[in-house]
């Protein structure tokens, strides 16, 4: 059950979140079905998606990753062109609108302070909003046109990661909803795929002393590491690196596969750790030689790749989905990296050095 708030027989919070994950896409699934096994969106979103001629979201940290996905979804779903901003650099940098915008704010609380500027900001010029968030009441909330529930329960490990998951499972679902409304013939029904991907994560929470010994072999001397990526696994290693900073303290960076060699392979060194997703067929190819690339200059290179496009030297490979939602299968052993990496070196890996859960000020 996701919405027991006590630790139970875990060692910390961040393990039973990363562990309750399948069962929050059953409960996603649950709440956005109705009695035939379509999908139930309010008439009023529907609405709002039809009418925008551009999507712009509004994050920041773990749901801004989020974000980032979400945009390849809705644009390759629904055909929207979608904007994806830090929400601390649009309060004061703020880009040409389209004609009808719809805002779409990504926010675990609710109330990240650098997001809840930006709404107020955006309501003023007259625009509409909706908030995809894990608390119902919560500013972001109340103060949006719309919301939209994660149904994730309570998140209290300072490091995101149920809420990552079910953000994305609720993107999807808000893009394929959109294309029927628009009567976009998709051959992807949501409901079935994140059904696909709870039984692959219940595998891959299986898979921990696998992914505890990789955590070990990369990750228990370092003090850098990089993450590679290219077209949907890019976006999956900004946020793996971002996972394994917030708790292990390990300088870590993620790159698009084709950009290392204009500059970051320059810090690669004798035994530097690099994590490479490779879950994207169309990429599978060039990110496989980015590693070699690494290699010969003596990376620790680690390749996560998925079922169906696997070699025989890599490290571990992901359950099968629908090439659209690997983030959600590719992103748990990158947190399970970054949770062993901290316990191993000897972190406090439900709080974290300076870093809040919620940041209500700017
Ligand atoms: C803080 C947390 C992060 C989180 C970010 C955005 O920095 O430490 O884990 O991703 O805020 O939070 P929100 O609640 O808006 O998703």
């Amino acid at each position: 059950d996701a919405s027991d708030t006590e630790k139970g027989t875990y060692a910390h919070y961040m393990l039973k979140e990363i562990d309750e994950q399948p069962i929050v896409m059953r409960n996603i699934i649950k709440n956005y079905q109705n009695e035939n096994n379509e999908l139930k969106l309010d008439a009023d979103i529907r609405s709002a998606m039809k009418a925008a001629d551009r999507i712009y979201i509004i994050a920041a940290g773990t749901s801004y990753h989020a974000g980032l996905v979400g945009k390849e979804l809705i644009e390759k779903l629904a055909n929207i062109p979608v904007e994806v901003h830090v929400a601390s650099e649009f309060s004061y940098n703020t880009p040409l609108l389209s004609e009808k915008p719809l805002f779409v704010f990504i926010s675990q609380s609710g109330e990240t302070a650098d997001s809840r500027a930006v709404l107020v900001k955006i309501k003023e010029m007259g625009h509409p909003a909706l908030t995809i968030t894990n608390v119902p009441g919560s500013t972001l909330s109340r103060e949006a046109d719309h919301t939209l529930h994660l149904y994730a329960g309570p998140e209290i490990a300072v490091a995101s990661t149920k809420a990552y998951t079910a953000q994305i499972a609720v993107l999807a679902i808000l893009a394929v909803d959109t294309a029927n409304v628009k009567g976009i013939q998709l051959d992807f029904d949501p409901l079935q795929e994140l059904a696909i991907v709870a039984t692959a994560m219940e595998t891959l929470t299986g898979q921990k002393e696998e992914i505890e010994q990789l955590a070990r072999d990369y990750f228990e001397t370092t003090r850098n590491a990089f993450f590679i990526g290219r077209s949907g696994d890019y976006n999956v290693s900004l946020e793996a690196a971002l996972k394994l900073k917030e708790i292990s303290y390990i300088q870590a960076e993620g790159f698009a596969g084709g950009e290392l060699k204009h500059g970051t392979i320059a810090l690669i060194e004798e035994g530097t750790p690099v994590i490479a997703l490779a879950t994207q067929e169309n990429v599978n190819y060039s990110i496989r030689s980015n590693v070699q690339e690494v290699v010969a200059r003596g990376a620790n290179a680690m390749i996560i790749s998925m079922k169906g496009l696997e070699e025989d030297d890599d490290s571990f490979v992901v359950p099968h989905v629908n090439e659209l939602l690997t983030p959600l299968v590719s992103v748990i052993p990158m947190q399970l990296l970054a949770y062993y990496a901290a316990l191993h070196r000897g972190c406090d890996v439900d709080k974290p050095r300076n870093l809040a859960k919620s940041v209500t000020v700017e």
